[in-house]
């Protein structure tokens, strides 16, 4: 018998192997690069350190404290394990009673008690990232289009993308505003995609944001709402880094802003998650707010793909239902932010770096346009390059955030110790030291510093792109294949 030789590619399906994962970008190879050459303060001082990471690894001490004083959450301890039987064998969609209801509470604390959230309406995902799909799959079909405003969350790419079979048209926001959202470009994105005969479904806004770590004002918040109202079209907005907020003006969720305009509310749709928030990524817990009806009945079908696991949704009820922890946890995380952004942001201006003004998020939104040799992106790239084997630090170009304007970097802060972030800044004002000199110098200085320093060529990158986007990998824990949601 004689055997054909098939295509690899030909014996899956097309929605497994189509590109639209996003997973070759620059944001991604920087996780690689990562991954290769960890820090690590004694056994790697020189490695690469991770700042393309948003996670918020500042509070853990909290959590780990409450859990020690609350063996009895948790159904793997001598106290807990009463419970074990009940909560091993729960499998209800719905959820547990007691974490809905706690997840509810937590959400209103997070928006400042302005807003009450129905426990009914509240359905499970596999992190924001499951919660955002779920969204897509019932609201749009394969071909619709959703705006989104730039500079954006890669995932999203993947999140809404991807499997569903979407398309994302991008409203182009802008640095001479602070890339605040405008009546004009979501008119003009929105005229853009029925020109190009696509159908616009809805609009997805993550607030506050990431990468720019700024929260919408009311004004901007109700444009957005009188838009969608409008044109009839879908409103989800990713709430994810609500209780990041660590400066004032306060925090102002969707839920507030549709109390005080009208609007069809079977169009506004939220998602919310404790991977930032409680710093709990791990976990998976994704939360769809839908104020439509049909959306929570479909979506809860749905999240049979997705569930909390019922151990974990039985110890966060615990843990959510304790307000004195919750409002202790609330109020000390925002102050640890604060900290760690003030002294970050702080030396960097130290170095003549700005960012963009912020008060969320766990990452700064730094401006690199004057170390451009031109304003483009293929230069963005070389100095990204010039940042990742060099400088030895993983920041992530705005490129990947289908940033407008070269030159913008998000560099991640509150993923590591005092210790790191000492040694990070002491990196770039190292690099930024031998730049200034090199301006100062003559020209053989230049050339030597152009050739130690920044050395752009590909033959010197440190790890063969063209291996990593097209080898087979073996993924280990940490591949940024399966880590990198942040
Ligand atoms: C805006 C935004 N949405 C969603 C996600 C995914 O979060 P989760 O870990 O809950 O899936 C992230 C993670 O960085 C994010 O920044």
């Amino acid at each position: 018998m004689e055997f054909k030789c098939t295509a690899k590619s030909q014996l899956l399906s097309k929605l497994a192997t189509n590109d639209q994962h996003g997973e070759n970008s620059p944001y991604f190879d920087g996780w690689k690069a990562y991954d290769s050459d960890p820090f690590h303060p004694t056994k790697n001082p020189s490695g690469v350190i991770q700042m393309g990471l948003a996670e918020n690894q500042l509070s853990f001490d909290l959590i780990e404290e409450w859990i020690k004083k609350n063996p009895g959450a948790s159904i793997c301890t001598h106290e807990g394990v009463n419970s074990f039987r009940d909560i091993a064998i729960f499998q209800d969609y719905h959820g547990l009673h007691e974490f809905r209801n706690a997840v509810a509470k937590f959400m209103e604390k997070t928006r400042g008690g302005r807003a009450s959230f129905d426990p009914d309406r509240i359905v499970m995902a596999g992190g924001a990232t499951g919660a955002n799909e779920l969204l897509m799959f019932c609201l749009a079909d394969p071909g619709d289009g959703f705006l989104v405003p730039t500079p954006y969350y890669p995932g999203f790419d993947r999140d809404l993308r991807w499997r569903t079979g979407i398309q994302l048209l991008p409203v182009k926001c802008k640095s001479a505003n602070n890339f605040k959202i405008t009546k004009e470009a979501l008119e003009e994105a929105y005229e853009n995609a029925l020109n190009s005969n696509i159908k616009v479904k809805g609009l997805i806004i993550a607030n506050p944001s990431n990468p720019l770590g700024t929260t919408m004002n009311k004004s901007t918040l109700k444009d957005i709402v009188t838009f969608i109202n409008h044109k009839k079209i879908h409103l989800v907005c990713d709430e994810i880094y609500a209780a990041t907020v660590f400066r004032g003006p306060n925090f102002t969720g969707i839920s507030e802003i549709i109390q005080e305009i009208e609007c069809d509310r079977d169009l506004i749709h939220l998602v919310y998650s404790l991977s930032k928030d409680m710093g709990l990524p791990g976990f998976r817990v994704g939360i769809v707010y839908s104020y439509n009806d049909i959306v929570v009945n479909c979506g809860r079908k749905m999240s049979s793909f997705g569930l909390v696991s019922s151990q974990t949704q039985h110890l966060l009820a615990s843990l959510l239902s304790d307000e004195e922890f919750v409002d202790k946890y609330l109020f000390e995380s925002a102050k640890r932010l604060a900290n760690r952004h003030d002294r970050f942001t702080k030396g960097l201006e130290e170095v003549g770096i700005k960012c963009l003004e912020s008060n969320a998020g766990l990452f700064g939104w730094m401006d690199l346009r004057g170390l451009l040799k031109e304003a483009t992106f293929e230069s963005e790239m070389e100095l990204w390059r010039v940042i990742i084997n060099d400088v030895k630090l993983n920041v992530s170009p705005g490129s990947s955030f289908h940033c407008d304007e070269p030159g913008w970097f998000r560099v991640c802060f509150a993923n590591m110790d005092d210790e790191t972030v000492g040694i990070a800044l002491g990196r770039i004002r190292m690099f930024v030291g031998k730049g200034k000199e090199e301006m100062q110098g003559t020209k053989k200085q230049r050339k030597q510093w152009k050739r130690s320093n920044l050395r752009l060529s590909f033959s010197s990158m440190m790890y063969d792109e063209k291996m990593i986007v097209s080898s087979p990998r073996i993924m280990s824990p940490q591949s940024p294949l399966v880590r990198a949601r942040t």
